[in-house]
């Protein structure tokens, strides 16, 4: 190639770039990067890429892990690696081994990120990096008899705190650790930190920088692309699919799913593979996006299946009355539904009763993954719409675990004579539940 055809490359290639550099600036990219990546000697080649995301305005958090440094702790200790379920079962000795491993990975990094990159093109580029406790667990606790004794799960995630610092324009460097309110420190999922961390900032994108090459379908062609519904039958399909890659397709899911845009999953080990993906059409990983289509609908015969599937669960708690497939099929012009990406991820049912003035709000269900982001507020909202317009004056709802959802809605405690009399010969005193009702305009 001519000296004149590399200018032309250039130019080109970095004009390309340009919409994408204006894209980014100002966002907030949670990146998550294991041991491994921190061991390989390459590593200061992914500081400079993390480097100049910094520098075009991109605001980051790291997650790393520290899995082989803990290993070999361990082992050099000759305690023994105790896994149950997927899991390492964090005893003393182990918990001593992740503290040390962290503190030290973390300082390697911070030290690279604060060495101006010397002898790079990013020489004497200043970051400032901060890290702390942003991030508080809670125990495993015992699960199916096994006590996971210091392994933790991520409770809440201070966003507030790492909002602060990226505005500051720190980067926000967090650890495989948690700390509980009680003082006590917990060893937890580098990846889990990331998911939770992306979805509590409301992050553009999760960006994980996975060993091993992000998932190929059934001819191995790499996965450019996959929606969440894709991801999520890529996931229950009967491909054997390597851990870490299921591993990696959950957080991405999980994170879509709470209001991230966009996951990434990149192989670590292409060099400059975090730049291809964030700066050119085509990328060279997998990407999961939540740009998905979501309606809120009256409910047709074919809804049938996805809303037995949302409520059994439900069902077997005891939180909802059970309902037979021929019932749900009789009544099914009463409900409303969510439906996103071609599941049914909420449902409610207005019942009105023969007077036609009251009418009875059943089987509000939101999926377990969609709630607390206002799904059940706006089914709802639409079911009293649904109601006022059939001059309905006055609902009543039938609950056992969600009274205070209820209460903080408007809804009032009544008791067994506010039900329509049909339902009153129905009630079943064995669940107990407790009646409310609610005047409409
Ligand atoms: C109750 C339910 C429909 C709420 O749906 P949702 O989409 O999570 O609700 P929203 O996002 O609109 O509201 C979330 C708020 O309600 C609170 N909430 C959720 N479930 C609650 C419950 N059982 N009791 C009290 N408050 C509850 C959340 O903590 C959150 O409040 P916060 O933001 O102050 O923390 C959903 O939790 C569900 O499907 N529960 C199981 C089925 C059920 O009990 N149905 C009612 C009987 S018909």
């Amino acid at each position: 190639m001519t000296h004149k055809d590399l200018h032309r490359q250039f130019v080109e290639s970095f004009r390309h770039s340009a919409p994408y550099i204006h894209a980014h600036r100002g966002r907030t990219f949670v990146l998550v990067f294991g041991g491994e990546a921190v061991a390989d000697p390459q590593f200061f080649n992914l500081v400079h890429d993390i480097a100049l995301l910094h520098s075009l305005g991109i605001r980051l958090v790291l997650v790393h892990g520290a899995r082989p440094q803990i290993e070999s702790r361990l082992k050099a200790r000759k305690a023994k690696l105790v896994y149950a379920n997927g899991l390492r079962i964090t005893d003393n000795a182990a918990l001593a081994c992740v503290k040390e491993a962290a503190g030290c990975v973390r300082v390697e990094i911070e030290a690279l990120l604060s060495m101006g990159l010397s002898n790079t093109p990013m020489s004497g580029a200043h970051i400032g990096v901060t890290s702390g406790n942003f991030v508080v667990a809670r125990p495993l606790g015992v699960r199916d008899g096994i006590d996971y004794q210091h392994t933790g799960e991520v409770r809440r995630i201070d966003g507030e705190a790492i909002r602060q610092h990226l505005a500051d324009r720190r980067i926000v460097l967090l650890s495989p650790l948690g700390y509980s309110p009680t003082g006590e420190v917990f060893n937890l999922s580098a990846g889990e930190i990331a998911t939770a961390a992306a979805a509590e900032l409301q992050a553009e994108k999760l960006v994980i920088m996975a060993e091993g090459k992000p998932p190929r379908d059934s001819r191995r062609r790499l996965i450019s692309q996959l929606s969440l519904d894709e991801s999520t039958k890529l996931l229950e399909s009967r491909r054997r699919l390597p851990a870490d890659t299921k591993r990696h397709l959950q957080h991405a899911i999980q994170a879509c799913r709470h209001g991230v845009r966009r996951a990434h999953i990149l192989d670590r080990s292409i060099n400059g593979a975090l730049l291809l993906e964030l700066f050119t059409r085509d990328g060279h990983g997998t990407l999961v996006t939540a740009e998905t289509y979501e309606g809120l609908r009256a409910a047709n015969i074919d809804d049938v299946g996805g809303i037995l599937e949302l409520i059994k669960p439900l069902e077997d708690k005891g939180v909802l009355v059970r309902r037979s497939r021929e019932r749900l099929e009789i009544e099914i012009a009463h409900f409303l539904v969510i439906e996103r990406d071609g599941m049914i991820i909420a449902c409610a049912a207005l019942y009105p009763s023969d007077k036609n003035t009251l009418a009875e709000l059943a089987c509000l269900a939101v999926h377990a993954d969609y709630q607390g982001t206002g799904r059940g507020d706006a089914l709802l909202q639409k079911i009293e719409d649904r109601a006022a317009r059939t001059g309905i004056r006055k609902l009543v709802v039938l609950t056992t675990q969600s009274a205070h959802w209820f209460r903080e809605r408007g809804f009032l405690p009544g008791n067994k004579s506010d039900l329509p009399v049909k339902k009153k010969d129905l009630y079943n005193y064995q669940r107990n539940s407790k009646v409310f009702f609610k005047l409409l305009n």
